[in-house]
């Protein structure tokens, strides 16, 4: 039976993918019990719909960094989702596309950049910082040149997570799978897993510093992600970023950090509409994407769904994916009494009681 929704989507995704493929793109740190409340922070948020407000015509649009986006999600940045399916990131690029909204393409991606924004789809670029600070600068000239509209700086993996599925399985990619962006490094054939080299080659030196001379040297709008806490917001105001992803990395970096739906107040009180800001984790039903609208975001980040809808059946998996969470997000809108993704108000949401 075809999948309805997105945790069916994910039972059907691990039928089809390997073990250590399931066991990598399914887990998180330790024992993972960020991953399970980034899901239950959602489900401790009701909805307190407003009634008679005529919702017969809603607008799921808005605007990140000046850019029109038809519906307020944006793919995160995933590695090596050519374990997944061979239409990767291509896929993804594609059925974004069709969207109408921006795709973020991981530096350990299986496709080369290049041939993700040569889709036409409105690409953002996410970047490691690896210790050869040549190649980082020959990473961001490329995204420059080849279209990319956004950089997107991840800063909450200075060292790889501790993943215990790892640690027992360590990912092997399949003969014919390399890191296609990174194709100097990684296809030398140094390195027998990804675990050794982030190891090697990511930056751990990594300060504000950096991010502010990244934000000043590039044209590209700088988006950091991984924040957690609201001092660490404003110091990325501060340094001048464009755009700010509250994240945990789904729960993959440090364990028993919160969720990020708990901590999105707190930071979106401090940004106060300096910058643009999004969230990630844990994001499984149109209702989550009202949750976080209404708590201060402009967007949120897609990340495992999108892998498993790939899974299932390449592109038009992840074309399902975003069907139904679209769906679900407007019937939610029209039943909370909301007309636009840009006018969801606080008050209607509260916590459990
Ligand atoms: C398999 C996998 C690979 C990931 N790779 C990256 C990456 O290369 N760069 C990055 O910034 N985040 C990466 N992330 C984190 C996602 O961008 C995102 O923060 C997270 O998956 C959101 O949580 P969700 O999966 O619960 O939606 C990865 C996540 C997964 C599941």
């Amino acid at each position: 039976m075809k999948p309805i929704n997105l945790f069916e989507y994910e039972q059907a995704a691990r039928q089809k993918l390997s073990p250590s493929a399931y066991g990598y793109y399914a887990g998180g740190a330790s024992d993972e019990i960020t991953v399970s409340d980034n899901r239950r922070a959602y489900d401790d948020i009701q909805i307190l719909p407003h009634v008679l407000r005529d919702v017969s015509n809603r607008d799921l649009s808005t605007t990140l960094l000046g850019q029109q986006l038809d519906f307020p999600v944006v793919i995160a940045p995933m590695a090596m989702a050519a374990l997944a399916h061979p239409d990767k990131e291509l896929g993804i690029a594609e059925s974004s596309k069709q969207f109408g909204i921006p795709m973020c393409l991981s530096t350990l991606s299986t496709t080369k950049m290049e041939d993700v924004s040569a889709t036409g789809v409105n690409s953002w670029f996410q970047l490691y910082v690896h210790k050869d600070r040549g190649l980082t600068r020959e990473l961001v000239s490329r995204a420059e040149a080849s279209g990319y509209t956004a950089l997107v700086v991840t800063v909450d993996v200075s060292v790889a997570g501790y993943r215990e599925y790892l640690v027992r399985n360590p990912l092997q990619l399949p003969d014919g799978v390399g890191l296609e962006i990174l194709t100097d490094y990684w296809n030398r054939g140094e390195y027998p897993n990804i675990n050794a080299y982030v190891a090697a080659q990511f930056d751990a030196s990594l300060t504000w510093e950096d991010i502010e001379t990244f934000a000043s040297q590039t044209r590209l709008p700088v988006i950091i992600k991984g924040i957690l806490r609201a001092d660490d917001a404003k110091e990325s105001l501060n340094r001048g970023v464009a755009g700010i992803v509250v994240s945990n990395h789904g729960g993959r970096q440090l364990d028993t950090v919160p969720a990020t739906i708990d901590v999105l107040p707190e930071i979106a009180e401090v940004v106060n509409g300096r910058c643009d800001l999004l969230v990630d984790g844990g994001v499984r039903r149109g209702t989550d994407i009202i949750k976080a609208l209404a708590l201060g975001a402009k967007a949120v980040m897609l990340g495992r769904p999108i892998l498993w809808g790939l899974a299932v059946d390449g592109q038009a998996g992840v074309t399902d994916i975003l069907t139904i969470l679209c769906r679900e997000f407007d019937i939610g809108l029209a039943l909370a009494g909301c007309v636009s993704s840009t006018s969801i108000s606080r008050d209607i949401v509260r916590r459990r009681i």
